[in-house]
């Protein structure tokens, strides 16, 4: 087995020598309260994100034994499972990282870019919000980079779609609004929870990423 998940692409690499595991968190479940409450952190780090990485282990499997069969049928079949617990396992493993208890800054880099394409920091944290906000049922909210247009993108999916895959987008910052990332803390007003998650954005994190990916060819 190999330890988890510093970022996708070893998620990539895990997923080519083994099997999955669930990521370790780098901050205890209460560290970031109050805006995530340690009852919320502990069950969807040790439940949700457990039970993605399980039922991807096991669409993984059966996938390889499909494949051993060359049964193209249930080669198919499995696309689904694959998509929905890949990308939860992908998103959360996104997600853990995106958040930190401490007050982080954006790059100059990042803060530029942002700027460029949003016109300023808060227009840019009102539109992706609100995005996020309006997704139907559940679903992310993504900050992504467009390696065709060097450009910063937001978008928003439903249910575990992983953003890279599904757009070609490079994520950067994810907003997870399923109901099982706020409901116990926030009840139903998931407007009050994306406020309040901008004030644990792990900025280091988020503007790493952009750095990678800008910088990719
Ligand atoms: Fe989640």
């Amino acid at each position: 087995m190999f330890s988890l998940v510093r970022n996708v692409s070893n998620v990539t690499k895990t997923a080519v020598r083994g099997k999955h595991s669930l990521p370790k968190l780098a901050y205890e479940y209460t560290a970031l309260e109050p805006i995530i409450s340690r009852e919320i952190m502990e069950i969807h780090h040790t439940k949700h994100h457990q039970t993605y990485v399980t039922n991807l282990n096991a669409a993984e499997e059966q996938l390889a034994e499909a494949q051993s069969k060359k049964d193209t049928t249930k080669i198919i079949s499995l696309a689904g499972a694959l998509r929905f617990n890949g990308g939860g396992h992908i998103n959360h493993s996104i997600f853990w990282q995106n958040l930190a208890p401490d007050c982080t800054k954006p790059s100059e880099e990042l803060k530029c870019a942002i700027d460029e394409q949003f016109k300023s920091f808060d227009a840019f944290k009102k539109e992706m919000s609100a995005l996020t906000i309006a997704v139907q049922g559940s679903g992310w909210g993504w900050l992504g980079y467009n390696k065709k247009t060097g450009k910063l993108q937001i978008a928003a999916l439903p249910n575990q779609d992983p953003l890279e895959a599904s757009t070609g987008l490079v994520p950067l910052f994810g907003i997870d609004v399923w109901e099982h990332a706020y409901y116990l803390q926030y009840k139903n007003v998931r407007p009050s929870y994306v406020e309040a998650i901008w004030e644990i954005a792990n900025w280091n994190d988020i503007s790493k990423r952009f750095a990678a990916a800008s910088s990719a060819k």
